[in-house]
């Protein structure tokens, strides 16, 4: 039997613009209106499990509102739904989406097919086995580790009441995950891919439990201390540029990617120039001791997420007039590069990689890998983290293409970047630091080339 239940901590309050504001633990803070005062007499009841017909005898409300509240209280965390057997819990599962694929007072056929849902995601949570759904995200703990071989049972299809035999409480995790949408009749599997649909939901408010994770440090990292072989780069000369340079309207208009690229070199004073107008710090902010919500943070010319640029520049140097090959950071305070590796092979690999992402037309001069330090943001944003640096990377590439196409140079993103290669290149460890975005530059082809 699944009932709907309501954490111990919960409290009701009422503010100035709703009625009523829930707070507990495991989910954000609710607010309702209920002028009617039926939230506060649904959750008066649950001060024990009830199922969700005994919610609906216990109210004095016509059924489809009663359905709606309790729907409304499931798919905001504050209710979660469990299941028991005469040896105690079995169960219990959180909804964090009011999209959530809920039948809440819908039973299972006896005799009648199921199959665990492709979307069924098995993994460790603490100490606890949970199915997860990469749909939207909704979280079934299991009390009993044996309970695993019924999610197991389910992958093919068969009875509820063969895959529930396989373990005490069996069944009634199967009614469970068959109410939350993680078993159903079998059908023809559509959709995206699991692994792409949670990154996505993993990704989006309204789907998943969004808050951030508790919060580390989120100030910026202090500058890197200054090196010998630290390379100063040439900075443009602003003022001339903001005369001289083409309209928006004509950069926007003509930029293309190129592939194939022209002989003259690409200069030092290019390259620098495209990094000093797309990367450098303008600006550095120190957190406001007064305000909690303050960081250390800082201002570039392109725009990032809670102004974390958690993106790093790597710039594989293969051919540029005045810079030895090798592959460099660049460093955005003082506008210079530094050394990670001189060595020709790791350089080759990556150049060799983006030549065969961009059609064999050209090898490029230069190919710049966007690394993204994944605790900087993940402190702030969560689960959002990984697809905020992704829009990030991505708006590090339209500058990089406009500005490049300002500066008559040539440049092409690159969709295949290898994570190993990265890693291999620069000696950083993947799952703190790794490359999320490349683009190639180079100079055009002249005149008959
Ligand atoms: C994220 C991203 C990845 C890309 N990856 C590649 C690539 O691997 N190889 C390539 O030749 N072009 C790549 N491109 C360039 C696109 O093919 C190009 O933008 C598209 O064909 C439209 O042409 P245009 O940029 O000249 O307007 C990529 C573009 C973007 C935005």
């Amino acid at each position: 039997m699944i009932t709907l239940r309501r954490g111990d901590r919960l409290t009701i309050a009422s503010t100035g613009t709703a009625d009523v504001l829930l707070t507990g633990e495991g989910h954000e803070p609710v607010a309702l209106p209920d002028a009617d005062g039926s939230v506060a007499a649904l959750l008066r009841a649950l001060d024990r499990p009830l199922t969700w017909q005994q919610v609906r005898d216990e109210l004095t409300l016509d059924a489809a509102r009663c359905d709606a509240l309790a729907r409304r209280l499931v798919t905001s965390g504050v209710l979660t739904l469990g299941c028991a057997d005469e040896h105690g819990e079995v169960a219990t599962a959180r909804v964090h989406s009011r999209l959530a694929a809920l039948r809440l007072d819908g039973d299972l056929a006896v005799g009648e097919p199921v199959q665990l849902s492709p979307y069924a995601l098995l993994r460790r949570s603490g100490e606890r086995a949970v199915v997860e759904s990469a749909r939207d995200c909704t979280v079934v703990e299991l009390h009993r580790p044996a309970l695993a071989a019924v999610v197991a049972g389910l992958c093919a299809p068969t009875t509820p009441e063969a895959a529930g035999g396989l373990a005490p409480g069996g069944l009634e995790l199967v009614r469970l995950l068959a109410a939350v949408g993680l078993a159903g009749p079998p059908g023809p599997e559509t959709g995206p891919a699991p692994h792409a649909a949670w990154a996505h939901i993993r990704s989006r408010a309204g789907l998943v439990d969004a808050r951030g994770v508790p919060v580390r440090s989120l100030d910026e990292p202090p500058p890197a201390p200054a090196a010998d072989t630290d390379i100063p780069l040439p900075a443009p000369d602003l003022a001339a540029l903001r005369r001289t340079d083409p309209p928006l309207a004509e950069v926007m208009e003509t930029r293309r990617s190129v592939r194939r690229f022209g002989r003259a070199p690409l200069t030092v004073a290019q390259l620098g120039e495209l990094l000093y107008r797309t990367a450098r710090i303008q600006r550095r902010f120190t957190p406001d001791l007064a305000d909690q919500r303050s960081y250390a943070h800082t201002l570039r010319p392109v725009p990032s997420a809670g102004a974390m640029h958690e993106l790093d520049y790597y710039v594989a140097v293969r051919a540029c007039r005045d810079l030895t090959p090798g592959i460099y950071r660049y460093l955005p305070d003082r506008h210079a590069l530094a050394l990670v590796n001189r060595d020709t092979v790791p350089l080759v690999r990556l150049v060799n990689a983006a030549y065969l992402a961009i059609n064999r037309e050209s090898v490029p001069p230069v190919l710049i890998s966007l690394a993204a330090r994944f605790g900087r943001n993940s402190g702030k944003y969560g689960d959002l983290a990984y697809s905020l640096t992704l829009r990030n990377a991505g708006v590090v590439l339209q500058s990089v293409y406009l500005c490049a196409t300002a500066m008559g140079l040539g440049a092409c993103a690159v969709g295949t970047g290898d994570a190993a290669d990265f890693a291999e290149a620069t000696g950083l460890d993947p799952a703190e630091v790794s490359a999320v975005g490349e683009i190639v530059i180079g100079s055009l082809p002249g005149e008959g080339e």
